[in-house]
């Protein structure tokens, strides 16, 4: 019942792209926590630091800087449902999705890192909107695409025919660079597997959890995502699957991707539409946003400015001035100091609303200084705020800001 439910949910992200609302005026920085939903995630630079990525949106194809602000890189590509990189042509992408809520993209293609588009097929007669595409890093004419089906095409994109799918619903596609003709489909019933591009399926993995995404690394190691187990690694010629993380609660990643400069260094997407990091190969988990001031020198001083300056009402690690009874009020009748780690709202406000809410006060209770006219910088309230954040876990992260909405059910 509960598997069944979340297939739908994931389904329903499909859709979300267009639903969303349009980019705020050009002139205004925009970041990428305010954008809804990421559809495809490609590395961008090879440097060990994490640099600018690209991500498909509903607005089209977006660069993102490192401190989240987002470049709209084509206004004409359409609501993009996929993205994917080359994985040898620098500039070199493919992508799929919707024109306008009854036309769709078929398969386009940017020679340019994303600047201008061209349609390369219709792919289907229809045409089609592929949810999910892999190109085959040994060979890269040959590209996978799947719609309702899974399609294959030999000639980079140009003409596509279905293949065999697994006997569920596929959410996406891999294939191996190591071993020829092998496949993995990530399901609504399990990771498949085919050993004979994509003739007969078997299961990968064991559980028929749904499977949302599945990639492959140029070594031969296989991630996937089983919702309510977490993410798991299987080695190059490995059987055994591992866990590599199970911090995301009642999450799902829907997309994921490996940075090749850095194999430590991942970025995936929430179900929530928000986009997370991992900087240890898929263990720890942090929100993108903010992400720069998100080391450990700045959390542990952003400790001992909370435990000298906020600790006296909000409580030791943030729990909050009465942790028993959210909704006590002290004798002027104002609500008590709420708490700042996952058990009250502070996760409901984006990173820039709890840094003007520091520094500003409130206006609602005096006792809530305006801690610019008290020696705190912007600099320590960004400290501070990477100090609570490290106090929340991966769904209050996942749910930060407008997102909470979607985590009230
Ligand atoms: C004297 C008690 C007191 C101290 C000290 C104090 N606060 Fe507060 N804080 C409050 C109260 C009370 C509120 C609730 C204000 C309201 O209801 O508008 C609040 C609200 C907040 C909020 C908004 C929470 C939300 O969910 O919207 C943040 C963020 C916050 N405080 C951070 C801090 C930080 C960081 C410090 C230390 C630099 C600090 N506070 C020090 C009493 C205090």
């Amino acid at each position: 019942m509960k598997n069944n439910k979340t297939g739908l949910v994931l389904l329903a992200m499909f859709g979300l792209c267009l639903a969303a609302p349009p980019l705020a005026a050009a002139q205004e920085a925009i970041y990428l926590h305010q954008i809804p939903v990421v559809r495809g995630i490609v590395f961008a630079g090879s440097g060990s630091e994490l640099g600018t990525f690209l991500v498909g949106t509903a607005q089209g194809p977006v660069s993102v800087a490192p401190d989240g602000q987002v470049k709209r890189l084509s206004d004409k590509a359409g609501v993009l449902s996929v993205l994917v990189a080359h994985p040898t042509a620098p500039g070199v992408l493919f992508s799929s999705g919707y024109r306008s809520k009854s036309e769709k993209l078929g398969v386009i293609r940017s020679d340019d890192g994303g600047r201008t588009w061209a349609r390369i097929s219709r792919a289907a007669a229809g045409p089609v909107a592929f949810h999910a595409m892999a190109i085959d890093a040994a060979d890269p004419a040959v590209m996978y695409g799947v719609a309702e089906a899974i399609h294959v095409s030999r000639d980079s994109g140009k003409t596509w025919a279905p293949i065999n799918s697994p006997p569920a619903q596929v959410f996406d596609i891999a294939v191996s660079a190591k071993t020829p003709k092998t496949l993995y489909a990530a399901t609504r019933e399990g990771l498949f597997r085919s050993l004979d591009d994509g003739v007969s399926w078997v299961l990968a993995h064991p559980d028929k959890r749904p499977a949302p995404i599945v990639r492959v690394t140029e070594d031969g190691r296989v991630f996937t995502f089983l919702y309510g187990l977490g993410l798991m690694v299987r080695e190059a010629q490995g059987l055994n699957w591992t866990l590599v993380s199970d911090q995301f609660a009642d999450r799902a990643l829907l997309d994921f991707a490996i940075d090749p400069g850095n194999p430590q260094q991942m970025l995936a997407a929430v179900d929530t539409g928000a986009v997370v990091l991992s900087r240890d190969g898929g263990k720890n988990w942090i929100s993108f946003e903010g992400q720069l001031d998100r080391t450990p020198a700045r959390v542990a001083a952003g400790e001992r400015l909370f435990n000298k300056n906020c600790q006296a009402c909000h409580g030791t690690k943030g729990i909050g001035e009465k942790p028993g009874e959210p909704g006590a009020r002290d004798e002027d009748g104002l609500p008590l100091a709420p708490a700042m780690d996952d058990s009250a709202h502070a996760w409901h406000h984006p990173d820039e609303q709890i840094i003007a809410t520091i520094l500003n006060g409130s206006s609602r209770n005096p006792r809530m200084l305006a801690w610019k006219n008290h020696g705190l910088t912007r600099d320590d309230a960004q400290s501070l705020v990477a100090y609570i954040k490290s106090l929340w876990n991966f769904r209050s992260l996942a749910c930060q800001g407008s997102r909470h909405m979607r985590c009230m059910h």
